[in-house]
């Protein structure tokens, strides 16, 4: 039958035939991808991989630490404390899904009284008399305070617009653009600038951003008001009401994020991602990329159509090559801030912090200003994982206080943060992005089929951006391999999603 055919018509249908697989190349499914860090970024990646490609996909997850990364717990005494990121925003509905999809609880938070003090004096502290507490503030910052709630919330409002846009499945193609759909160019231009200067333009005094806004920039990312605007919105955000964790650690979320997505996790370190060709069985070549790691059982070596790089690039403590990349991964600066978080088992000194009668101080958390002299960013009363309430009642009696600062703490400086310690543990941490502003974000598509999940951190470093991340590099990933390239940076999705429904 065949030789029937005239040659030409037969020439025809083999170029047809061997261009076909260009074009339709891709629309195979995709069989392995690997996915570099098991923390928030790199489980939810896995999670929402799997949601997307389905269940025949290969997905490897590579840890050289611990699952979880940054949210890890510590033993103190006996007991687990969260020792990096630790809260979460009521309105962070990734979490929250997570948290109910895998069973999870969330114990009761009880928060207790704070203050902020600047070296010299407390120039706010909170009383257990709500009314008077808004009375003082009033009476210190005048309406400051409210018009915060009222800017931050319009900010939340139009973050929130993420997820609708992530439920219908639209991808962005970098951080920048992300922000761009949600916010126009004003959460742009707050890239641009500090958070210091966008309050100032937005009207709030300089006491105000001082003596406020800027320890919540020390105690949330260990830096002042000179963060970019955004991620000081999201701090801001952060030190709000109805903050909660997770029962048990933070960290239940990524083990069972990846134990729900069927995903492989191997114990090693990923040392370089390489390029090649490969021939495949039916003919033609394919590209695909090559992950060297050294695990427990020695060097290997995988091929992966599809990389996940869930973990930040940074020159501190970089151990991923890359090889054979045309082009090259471009050069982007990435230096990341050193955070120390000190566990003490004791009683607070209360006349370090200027209290002539100790008995009268019933603070259990300490926010600080701006000032050289101290050696401190916050300290305040932790509960551990499992149980949140007891301990934050009576904060004069020994308790387990945490303490953020820039270096170690010495032994005489802890002497002089307390009049009597049991014990001391402590967490050394590069924690999140040393931020400055103006700045380009790093790419999110680092080359063809590698995504680079963290490049969202240089707008804002937390667990929910994290999963905003890993859900966006999902979808990208499936659009782009599936040639879908009106699902991704779609201009204004706000109006387009608003008249569809
Ligand atoms: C002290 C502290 C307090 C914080 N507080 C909060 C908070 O209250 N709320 C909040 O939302 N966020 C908070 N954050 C930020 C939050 O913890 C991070 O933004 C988030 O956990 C980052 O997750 P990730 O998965 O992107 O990165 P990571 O958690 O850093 O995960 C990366 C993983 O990759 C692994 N890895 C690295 N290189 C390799 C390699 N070559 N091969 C194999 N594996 C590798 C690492 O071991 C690590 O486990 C805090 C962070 C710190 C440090
Ligand atoms: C942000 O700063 C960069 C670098 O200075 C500049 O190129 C860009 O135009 C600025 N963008 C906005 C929106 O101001
Ligand atoms: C691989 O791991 C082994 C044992 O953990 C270590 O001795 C060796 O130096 C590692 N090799 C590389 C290239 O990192
Ligand atoms: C407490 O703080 C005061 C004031 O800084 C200091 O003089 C004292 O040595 C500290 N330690 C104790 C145990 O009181």
């Amino acid at each position: 039958m065949r030789s029937r055919l005239p040659a030409p018509l037969l020439l025809l249908l083999a170029s047809l035939w061997q261009g076909a697989p260009r074009a339709s190349e891709l629309r195979y499914p995709p069989g392995k991808i690997a996915i570099i860090g098991a923390g928030i970024g790199g489980t939810s990646a896995a999670y929402f991989l799997r949601q997307k490609f389905g269940k025949d996909i290969q997905i490897d997850v590579f840890e050289r630490g611990t699952v979880g990364g940054r949210l890890a717990t510590i033993n103190v005494e006996g007991r687990e404390y969260e020792a990096g990121g630790a809260v979460i925003h009521p309105l962070n509905l990734h979490m929250k899904h997570f948290v109910k999809e895998l069973g999870l609880s969330v114990p009761e938070n009880q928060g207790g009284l704070m203050g902020i003090y600047n070296g010299d004096e407390f120039v706010f502290e909170e009383s257990s008399w709500y009314i008077i507490t808004v009375l003082k503030l009033l009476w210190h910052y005048g309406l400051n305070p409210l018009r915060m709630n009222m800017w931050v919330e319009g900010i939340l409002d139009k973050f929130m617009r993420v997820y609708r846009y992530q439920s219908h499945d639209y991808a962005f193609s970098s951080t920048e653009g992300l922000l761009h759909a949600l916010g126009g160019d004003d959460f742009i231009q707050m890239l641009n600038q500090t958070i210091g200067e966008t309050m100032q333009k937005a009207g709030f005094s300089q006491k105000f951003i001082n003596e406020v806004v800027t320890p919540a920039m020390r105690i949330n990312y260990g830096q002042s008001a000179n963060i970019n605007g955004f991620v000081g919105a999201v701090s801001l955000a952060g030190v709000g009401s109805g903050l909660w964790s997770v029962k048990g650690g933070n960290k239940l979320i990524c083990t069972g994020l990846l134990y729900a997505s069927k995903a492989q996790l191997i114990s090693g370190t990923v040392l370089s991602v390489e390029e090649k060709m490969r021939s495949k069985r039916t003919g033609g070549t394919i590209k695909l990329y090559e992950v060297s790691y050294n695990s427990t059982s020695g060097p290997a070596t995988t091929m992966y159509d599809i990389v996940f790089i869930a973990t930040p690039l940074n020159h501190q403590d970089s151990s991923i090559t890359f090889w054979n990349l045309n082009p090259s991964i471009p050069e982007f600066s990435n230096h990341y801030h050193q955070i120390v978080a000190t566990f003490v088992h004791g009683r607070i000194n209360a006349s370090f912090f200027g209290y002539k009668d100790p008995s009268h101080f019933y603070l259990s958390g300490i926010f600080t200003t701006e000032n050289p002299k101290l050696f401190i960013n916050s300290i305040g009363v932790v509960s551990p994982v499992q149980n949140k309430q007891e301990e934050l009642k009576q904060p004069m009696r020994s308790a387990i206080w945490k303490v953020f600062s820039k270096e170690p703490l010495t032994k005489d400086q802890i002497s002089l943060l307390f009049s009597s310690y049991d014990s001391v543990k402590e967490k050394k941490w590069l924690a999140y992005p040393h931020y400055s502003v103006p700045k380009k974000c790093p790419p999110l598509i680092l080359h063809d089929r590698i995504y680079y999940l963290n490049s969202i951190e240089w707008a804002a470093s937390a667990m929910e951006m994290s999963a905003i991340a890993a859900k966006n590099a999902a979808l990208l990933s499936y659009h782009r391999w599936y040639g879908n390239m009106d699902m991704i940076d779609q201009e204004d999705l706000n109006e387009k999603l608003k008249t569809e429904l």
